[in-house]
């Protein structure tokens, strides 16, 4: 539906038309779909749900977390404790109970990239640095490799796809072909193109608009990979540095490193960072889940799940605000 965004009384509403025009506000919205995560959870635990522990992007404000509770509590959930995502990570791989005083968080999932630089300070985690780039994630690799195989076309066969259904099924090899790399040393990518071809090059059947219908088919090397995106990779220590700086820390006295978001998978990404360090990161938890396992954990932890342990407590930063560098 359309929808326009109003400012009524230093508050954010969004007026929908459909056919009537209706007024909602973004927490209920958020409301909306806490209020289904916590149905899904009840049905599959088959106990009510009244409390809960909920993470939020590590540079939300005050204002910001507060308007997730207020969605939270509009779902009929009581929240006992907020936590940043990056925080949530570190407690993934138990860190809170460990002696551990300095723990870098690299996220980085399909466009973003954000890294933290936690100190924990007794069971307390505070964010010291926070930095990233918001035009840099999964997509960008993907782009490059996609543009590498327009290339080969067009050497090939002269021309280039143009079929919507050609792009989207290129998009869907890339993709596939990027997940095996992390696994393989090289993935085949097939898929069937209708291209303007001339005469002389191999067609296989010809349709009526003139276009030749012909398979692509390569294999893309995981070192070829690396090469097409090797100054995005590189791009990634760019906020790892910023963060060092602004916490005055050298790199030598980070103790532990966290990799979060799906992209972390990438070996050559690992190896960028781990030269960077001279140390392993931290990767033996699914990084796609390592947040929610923290939160899991945090909420456990509330929940008397595990008396002996100290929960994590954040002290917020009102002072930072995250540096983006593209
Ligand atoms: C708009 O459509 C909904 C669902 O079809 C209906 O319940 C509602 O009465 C309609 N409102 C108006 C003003 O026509
Ligand atoms: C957030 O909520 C707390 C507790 O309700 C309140 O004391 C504080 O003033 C709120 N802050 C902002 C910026 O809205
Ligand atoms: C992944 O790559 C391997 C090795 O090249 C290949 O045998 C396999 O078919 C590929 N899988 C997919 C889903 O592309
Ligand atoms: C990962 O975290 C644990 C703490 O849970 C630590 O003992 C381990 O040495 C860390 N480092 C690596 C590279 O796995």
């Amino acid at each position: 539906y359309p929808t326009k965004i109003l400012y009524k009384d230093g508050e954010a509403a969004f007026s929908v038309s459909t056919n009537e025009t209706i007024t909602v506000s973004p927490e209920y919205i958020g409301s909306c779909l806490l209020l289904k995560l916590k149905k899904l959870a009840e049905s599959h635990l088959g106990v009510p749900i009244s409390q809960a522990v909920i993470s939020v992007p590590a540079e939300f404000d005050e204002k910001q977390r507060n308007y997730t509770v207020k969605a939270a509590n509009l779902a009929g959930l009581n929240i006992l404790r907020v936590i940043s995502e990056p925080t949530a990570a570190a407690m993934a791989y138990g860190l809170h109970k460990t002696d551990v005083s300095n723990v870098l968080v690299v996220d980085l999932g399909g466009g973003t990239l954000d890294v933290s630089l936690l100190n924990k300070q007794g069971g307390m985690f505070l964010t010291r640095a926070m930095a990233g780039n918001n035009k840099l994630g999964g997509q960008d690799f993907n782009q490059r490799l996609l543009q590498y195989l327009f290339d080969q076309i067009r050497k090939r066969y002269g021309s280039l796809p143009s079929r919507k259904e050609d792009i989207h099924r290129l998009r869907q090899a890339v993709e596939a072909a990027k997940l095996n790399l992390t696994f393989h040393n090289s993935s085949p990518v097939r898929v069937p193109l209708s291209l303007r071809t001339n005469d002389e090059l191999g067609k296989v059947s010809t349709e009526e608009d003139g276009k030749t219908m012909v398979t692509l088919d390569e294999v893309i090397s995981r070192e070829l990979f690396e090469t097409l995106n090797k100054d995005l990779f590189q791009k990634i220590l760019i906020p790892v540095q910023q963060v060092l700086k602004q916490g005055q820390l050298d790199k030598y006295e980070i103790d532990e490193i966290v990799l979060v978001g799906g992209s972390t998978r990438i070996p050559r990404i690992r190896q960028v960072i781990s030269e960077f360090f001279g140390k392993d990161p931290n990767t033996s938890v699914d990084p796609d889940l390592a947040v929610v396992m923290g939160v899991a954990i945090q909420a456990g932890i509330m929940g008397g799940s595990w008396p002996l342990q100290i929960s994590a407590i954040e002290i917020p930063n009102n002072h930072l605000r995250k540096r983006n560098f593209n």
